[in-house]
């Protein structure tokens, strides 16, 4: 057992701001500090450290705690796993209260396996500098490749013998047990008999985000077997363990993971000598994929220092197309990515060898060029006039281009694409907004869940209330929004949008108490993704509904009309000389918004209140900083219709 002297230490000397600083990528906010929270998907930073109070809280999920409560639920660890982390983080030496024979064989195993991986790290570097063969093999090898003492060192480079069992002997002779071997990856067992895994190779330590190893890549020496590729991979690598995932670990980012930070943005490369290669060259802020695509998980650490990758891949037929496999899993993470394809032939490791870390850095300034273009181009080069070609090629860049969720941005790319590969923008739109509709609909599910730990009371309450309200304002709203569709649906919102995408858009994620108004919308949202002619719907053509069609008739009759009480009320005013149907629009969805905040804010004060008489003042903290934020959403929303009515 951890004693309780070391446990305040440890507290007292983990500074939240470093701990949480490590994982999330954090920006001053005057004495605090914000960034994208990393228990939820966001794109707005909600998740702030508090240096002062040695606390951190996240806005949008709820999750809040000290430095230790970070790190167990981000590295998933137990309490004492929490400690020593934070303890070997500040260097504090651990005091243990007496173990019993039994606690010490129960010793967490993931612990054991990063200490027998480790020992092996040390192992193999041993062998490469101290043996005869590591010296003449292996580290002439390196040498032969120009790393300098200083990177072997760096990187923990190593070298494994030819040998069935060298380490697996040693590791025996110091301690280790066979079976946390096996489930580190470091031996094989066959017909009873240990073996290495790793033989005759040099060694590359694969390090977790926080510095220890976790896995291995052996690489081959040259001009063994050369025609054997098939059975003797160039490399080997650990297989999946306890403690290394690969989909989740990045090779490099321990060692990059402040200059990232630093120079804001990374580079990801290929290969552990292409990331080991520009290290040495003063070139940094560099990851490598390991040869393989990227995943969610690896975009995600990336994201944790940088908002801004730009893929450095060699400039050949597969370095291409391995770029392009992870562009889409960068755009769906809000990254903004760029791609610099190196001189047919030339890897990063072996161009910064030949030009240089300056003329590197120069090529690669000169050289980023936008990757959903790039994809465009890329695309459109090789199809011809082979129209199912073209259109599949069309779907795939529409695909990316949907995932970029800069309006601006996306349009931009819209224009753009359509001129590379030669289609009317509309088509394009098209194609895009019926992806985004179904890619909203998802990702709110998604939030929807990791939300509703602070809103889900609110929402019961909510259909509570409903059904005491006779009349509930909603009503007005609801309708006054269908009728600024039907009448100013197909005008120009801005230069991009119409009046009826950006009311949809608007409220694609948002249910109408009226049932019948509800059903209207779901027809505008269909005939939008159906790409229905705005006329055709108007007229009723593709109504069956009857309830429907009456309402649709009732709301052509009588249009849209601004209600001028509802401002007088709330003392805003408005000079009928700047009205437009755009201002219109604007504050019908502005006075529906403002209804719905209302409507939650009451139910929250009811809570607030329950919370007091029964004293659970956690929950009512709770409610009140809900209801702040929302206080605060209302306040924007009334000066957004000022501005609106007075647009200076
Ligand atoms: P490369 O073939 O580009 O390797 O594969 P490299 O790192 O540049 O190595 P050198 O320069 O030939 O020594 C890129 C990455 O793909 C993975 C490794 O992570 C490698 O770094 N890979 C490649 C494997 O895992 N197994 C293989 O057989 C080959
Ligand atoms: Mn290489």
């Amino acid at each position: 057992m951890i004693t309780k002297d070391t446990i305040a230490k440890i507290i007292d000397t983990a500074q939240i701001e470093q701990v949480v600083g490590d994982f999330v990528n954090l920006k001053k906010a005057g004495s605090l500090l914000k960034g994208n929270c990393p228990f939820h998907q966001e794109k707005t930073p909600s998740f702030v450290v508090n240096p002062n109070k040695n606390i951190f809280k996240c806005f949008g999920c709820g999750k809040g705690g000290d430095s230790l409560t970070f790190i167990m639920e981000h590295e998933k660890f137990s309490f004492p796993e929490a400690l020593r982390f934070l303890a070997n983080k500040y260097h504090i030496e651990i005091e243990e209260t007496q173990t019993t024979v039994e606690d010490k064989q129960i010793q967490d195993e993931k612990e054991s396996l990063i200490i027998a991986l480790g020992y092996a790290a040390k192992f193999y570097q041993t062998q490469l500098t101290e043996t005869e063969d590591g010296i003449a093999i292996g580290l002439s090898y390196f040498k032969e490749r120009g790393f300098l003492d200083e990177t072997l060192n760096t990187f923990q480079l190593g070298y494994s013998q030819d040998s069935y069992d060298a380490f697996y002997k040693q590791a025996i002779k110091d301690g280790y047990n066979p079976e946390i071997l096996l489930k580190a990856g470091l031996i094989k067992e066959k017909a009873g008999k240990y073996y290495d895994f790793f033989r005759d190779r040099v060694m590359f330590p694969i390090f977790n985000v926080s510095g220890k190893v976790v896995a291995f890549g052996g690489r081959m020496l040259k001009n063994k077997n050369p025609d054997s590729a098939a059975y003797n991979p160039k490399y080997i690598n650990t297989a999946e363990t306890d403690v290394y995932h690969k989909g989740q670990i990045l090779y490099g980012i321990s060692h990059a993971k402040n200059d990232i930070r630093k120079e804001d943005v990374c580079y990801l490369v290929e290969g552990y000598t292409d990331v080991i290669s520009l290290y040495q060259a003063g070139i940094r802020n560099v990851v490598a994929s390991s040869g393989t695509a990227l995943t969610k998980e690896q975009v995600q650490l990336i994201r944790r220092f940088t908002q801004n990758i730009v893929i450095l891949y060699d400039g050949d037929a597969a370095g291409v197309k391995a770029a392009l496999r992870g562009l889409d899993i960068v755009l769906e993470q809000g990254l903004n990515v760029r791609l610099v394809l190196l001189p047919d032939g030339d890897d990063p490791d072996s161009f910064v060898k030949k030009n240089g870390t300056d003329e590197t850095l120069d090529f690669i300034a000169k050289n980023q060029q936008d990757f959903i273009l790039f994809k465009a181009t890329q695309g459109i080069k090789d199809i011809g006039n082979d129209p199912i070609k073209k259109s599949e090629v069309i779907r795939d860049i529409v695909q990316s281009i949907a995932l970029v969720q800069d309006n601006i941005k996306r349009q931009l790319y819209v224009k753009h694409c359509a001129d590379i590969v030669g289609v009317p923008e509309n088509i394009l739109v098209n194609e895009a907004n019926k992806i985004r509709v179904q890619q909203f609909k998802k990702s709110k599910e998604i939030d929807d869940t990791h939300a509703q730990a602070l809103t889900e009371h609110v929402k019961v309450e909510e259909v509570h209330h409903q059904s005491i309200d006779k009349t509930p304002q909603l009503y007005y709203q609801e309708k006054d929004i269908i009728r600024i569709l039907l009448e100013f649906g197909d005008k120009e919102m801005d230069k991009e949008q119409l009046v009826s995408e950006y009311v949809i858009f608007e409220l694609v994620d948002i249910e109408f108490k009226n049932n019948v108004f509800g059903r209207i919308m779901q027809l505008f949202l269909e005939a939008y993704q159906n790409n229905t002619p705005f006329e055709d719907f108007k007229n009723l053509n593709n109504v069956d509904d009857k309830e429907v069609k009456d309402a649709l008739i009732d709301l052509l009759s009588s249009p849209y009309e601004l209600s001028p009480n509802w401002f007088d009320k709330h003392e805003i005013v408005v000079k009928d000389a700047n009205r437009t149907y755009k201002t219109d629009v604007i504050s019908v969805m502005s006075r529906f918004k403002y209804f719905k905040l209302m409507e939650l804010i009451k139910i929250l004060d009811d809570k607030i209140k329950n919370a007091e008489t029964s004293g659970n003042f956690e929950e009512m903290t709770a409610f009140l900083m809900k209801k702040m934020s929302l206080m605060e959403t209302r306040k924007q929303l009334v000066k957004e219709i000022q501005t609106v009515t007075h647009p200076h």
